[in-house]
């Protein structure tokens, strides 16, 4: 357990999702998924910057062989919530037709990001295509996106930790948090807005 466990980091109103939890439940996920992929070679697919965190701990979690790549997408429009109309800052490095593609999501929230991604991807011809996301707001389900497995359904609150920032921030805490609206107010003051 690291020190960001014990001592709760500035800006963290509560933690949601401890890393003792966070780890048990990616280890029973990389479970699921090697007996799902046995005897297959996987490409994983990380949605940067957010899944950087949990792709990291469930290809650990995975003793089935995998390859790795990553996305980089940006949605116009206002930074709080997505607009749906996605654009696409880093692309895969390789083809992936024939591939057995495996989506690694930090988290689907209106669901428009990965609906885009996922239209993207399926055009270009994988053998097949599934998605795993270590978080979910079902509240907030806008779209009725493609999500095979989730780690956690969580409230419709504002998420920090794990991959998951607030103005680029918090991204290196060990577990999920609730922003505290008191570090938006200093943040938007020391911005002078
Ligand atoms: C987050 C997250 C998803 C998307 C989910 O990315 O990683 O890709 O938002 O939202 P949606 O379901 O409402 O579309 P963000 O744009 O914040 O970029 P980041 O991963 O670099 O933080």
């Amino acid at each position: 357990m690291s020190w960001q466990t014990e001592r709760r980091a500035a800006g963290v109103s509560k933690i949601l999702i401890t890393e003792q939890e966070l780890q048990r439940r990616i280890y029973e996920l990389g479970k699921e998924l090697d007996a799902h992929y046995a005897g297959r070679v996987p490409l994983m697919i990380g949605v940067l910057n957010g899944a950087v965190a949990f792709m990291t701990d469930l290809m650990m979690a995975m003793t089935t062989p995998v390859e790795i790549d990553f996305m980089a997408v940006s949605s116009y429009g206002p930074a709080t919530r997505s607009s749906g109309v996605v654009r696409i800052l880093k692309d895969l490095n390789q083809e992936i037709e024939g591939r057995d593609v495996l989506v690694v999501e930090d988290i689907v929230d209106s669901g428009l990001t990965l609906q885009y991604l996922l239209d993207v991807l399926r055009r270009r011809n994988p053998a097949s295509i599934e998605v795993v996301a270590l978080l979910r707001k079902e509240s907030r389900a806008a779209v009725d996106v493609q999500v095979d497995r989730v780690g956690f359904s969580i409230p419709d609150e504002f998420v920090i930790g794990y991959g998951l920032d607030y103005a680029d921030r918090y991204r290196n805490l060990p577990y999920i948090a609730v922003l505290d609206p008191a570090a938006i107010q200093s943040e938007a003051e020391t911005a002078g807005v």
